[in-house]
């Protein structure tokens, strides 16, 4: 059998905050490596790094030293731009506070992603529209219905579904989800832990990260972190 294929691959990464005159270590070298279509759960006790190295994972920031391979592609060498394109292309992002744009429709804020895309890229077009590819990242939620309705109008758990459809949206070779149940009730928690293991199971790769054991034990294996290290 082939090697799997690693999607994160990190070396020694660390995350260094300057506060004043005091240094918060928030990453001390982190050594992670996930494959291809694997579900994973990132667990450690508040404060240990967790959402730091979601961040550095989603390129949403920098780590202060250290690799981090997506797909085999060295982040670090890429320029602000690239890193840009590259997340919006192979990552989508699932956070606890949903994160939608109040003034947008549910379509629009999942049509967003592909809109910021053909924004960044000349030539060819995207094969269908941004808002019909939307409906379609909606419908996968179940809530086409609702595509009209601004969050405001929609349950926490509705709201969720449509963060994760705009995750969904483009593609996405990896997704990170920071705590996507740590707001709803139990039962809403469910709906949402459903669906992530429908886009497992579809062949997508994820990475979780709850403080629910429960929520824990749906991914393949979990990871835990300690004061800004992985535990062996
Ligand atoms: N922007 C920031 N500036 C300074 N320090 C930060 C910043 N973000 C995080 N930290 C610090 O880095 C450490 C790790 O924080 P992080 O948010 O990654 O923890 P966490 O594991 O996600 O915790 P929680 O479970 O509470 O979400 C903490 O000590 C935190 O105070
Ligand atoms: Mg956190």
């Amino acid at each position: 059998m082939n090697d799997p294929r690693p999607v994160i691959e990190t070396q020694k990464l660390t995350k260094t905050y300057r506060m004043g005159a005091t240094d918060v270590f928030a990453l001390r070298g982190v050594d992670m490596r996930i494959n291809a279509g694997d579900f994973v759960a990132l667990m450690g006790a508040s404060g240990s790094g967790k959402s730091t190295m979601m961040h550095l994972l989603g390129c949403l920031d920098t780590p202060t030293t250290g690799r981090y391979l997506l797909e085999g592609r060295d982040v670090g060498s890429l320029s602000a731009q690239e890193r840009a394109r590259l997340r919006n292309q192979r990552i989508g992002f699932v956070f606890q506070t949903f994160n939608l744009l109040p003034r947008l429709t549910a379509l629009d804020n999942v049509a967003l992603p592909l809109l910021y895309r053909a924004a960044g890229k000349q030539g060819n077009a995207e094969p269908a529209s941004p808002r019909k590819r939307a409906l379609v990242a909606l419908e996968r939620v179940g809530l086409a219905e609702r595509a009209g309705h601004r969050p405001t109008q929609l349950s926490g758990g509705q709201r969720q579904r449509v963060a994760i459809a705009r995750a969904l949206v483009g593609d996405p070779a990896l997704i990170l989800a920071d705590e996507p149940t740590g707001n709803l009730d139990s039962s809403t928690g469910g709906d949402i832990m459903r669906l992530l293991a429908e886009l497992h199971a579809e062949g997508r790769t994820l990475l979780l990260v709850t403080h629910d054991r429960a929520v824990a034990d749906q991914a393949e294996y979990t990871l835990h972190m300690r004061d800004g290290r992985l535990l062996p």
